[in-house]
């Protein structure tokens, strides 16, 4: 197991042992002002969602084989705590958020006021990210340096993120592994790899996340990064193509899952996104003109981009998405190639 070392901080909790709840985060008893806001169930009382009937053969929140309707918890989300936008304000664990769409990601969360836990295994990109968040008045942002493709570390580390933030109910996957690989040359290496982080480490988290979620409440949410790729083929990224495809399948399969207890999941599936992962390709003469050419905004998108859709997918505001996927990508996957 790989060790999961902790850095940066709420600016008003410097040094806070972990297991402590941050001033301001949501749970402390001094948390930051909120407007309480009405829960959506009371202003549409005629629409509200029958309750799910407790079954004694059922544990709470455990799907039984088979089991439909009696352990599906269709309730709308509840008010409690609520961020700038009127969604839960509970804390968001996002991976990879050394670097690119991680990192746009953790500064549009901070942004409305969500608390964020950073993963990655970039210790100095975390260290930059937790600053940049830390430069948004009132953030709370922690870093941990955890390996997400280690299934012991992560199992450890979810319930530190959500003892450090004092209430863990978003997620968001954006760690990920890319590299050229045709199926003429298949690398064991990379293709483990790829499969481990991009698919096998969200639904570990997804598994460690499911009590930090109850705990949190029925407005928990997560979303995770699959591409294009995951959609469509590309000959020379058979790994990542599988791993971006395997990511959709992960999403439903945890959508289906989640849903019993009135949790969502949903994925985005970027385009091209100007971040380190696309660098590589953008030095090959003509990659980039050629891309931007084909695709109909004609530009690639900025990881922002990326992430204020997935603060959205977050949010209350998307209450009935679930099992879905976003593509953002500027409109190249809409368009023949004739
Ligand atoms: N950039 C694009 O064009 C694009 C397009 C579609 C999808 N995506 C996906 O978006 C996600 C984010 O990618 P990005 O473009 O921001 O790339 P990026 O390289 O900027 O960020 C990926 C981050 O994941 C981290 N990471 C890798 N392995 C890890 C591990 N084992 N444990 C913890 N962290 C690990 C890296 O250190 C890095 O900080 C990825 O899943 C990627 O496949 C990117």
């Amino acid at each position: 197991m790989s060790t999961v070392g902790r850095m940066g901080s709420d600016p008003r909790e410097a040094d806070a042992p972990a297991g402590t709840v941050p001033a301001g985060a949501p749970g402390a008893p001094a948390g930051r002002s909120t407007t309480p806001r009405t829960e959506p169930a009371k202003r549409a009382p005629a629409k509200r969602a029958p309750r799910a009937s407790k079954s004694p053969a059922v544990p709470a929140g455990r799907p039984a084989p088979g089991a439909r309707s009696s352990t599906r918890a269709s309730r709308a989300p509840r008010a409690s705590a609520r961020d700038r936008l009127g969604s839960p304000a509970s804390g968001v664990l996002i991976t990879g958020a050394a670097s690119g769409i991680g990192r746009a990601t953790a500064l549009a969360l901070v942004e409305v006021g969500r608390p964020v836990a950073l993963w990655d295994l970039d210790a100095a990109g975390l260290e930059e990210t937790v600053t940049l968040c830390r430069r948004r008045p009132r953030s709370v942002a922690h870093g941990s340096v955890v390996d997400v493709a280690d299934s012991a570390a992560v199992a450890a580390a979810v319930p530190e993120a959500a003892a450090s933030l004092g209430s863990l109910g978003g997620f968001v996957h954006a760690a990920g592994v890319s590299g050229p690989m045709s199926v003429d040359f298949i690398d064991d290496d990379l293709w483990d790899a790829t499969l481990n982080v991009n698919v096998r480490a969200a639904a570990m988290i997804a598994k460690a996340l499911i009590e930090p979620f109850r705990a949190a409440g029925p407005g928990s949410a997560a979303v995770l990064i699959s591409s294009i790729e995951g959609l469509f083929g590309s000959a020379m990224l058979t790994a990542y193509c599988a791993s971006k495809g395997g990511v959709l399948g992960v999403m439903r399969s945890i959508a289906q899952r989640f849903a019993m207890e009135g949790f969502r999941v949903n994925a985005v599936c970027p385009g091209a996104v100007a971040t380190p992962m696309l660098a590589p390709a953008f030095e090959l003469p003509g990659f980039r003109q050629q891309l931007e050419e084909r695709t109909p905004l004609h530009r690639v998108a900025t990881p922002d981009e990326i992430a204020r859709p997935i603060r959205f997918l977050l949010s209350d505001e998307a209450s009935f998405v679930t099992g879905a996927h976003l593509t953002i990508d500027g409109g190249l996957t809409a368009v023949t190639a004739i």
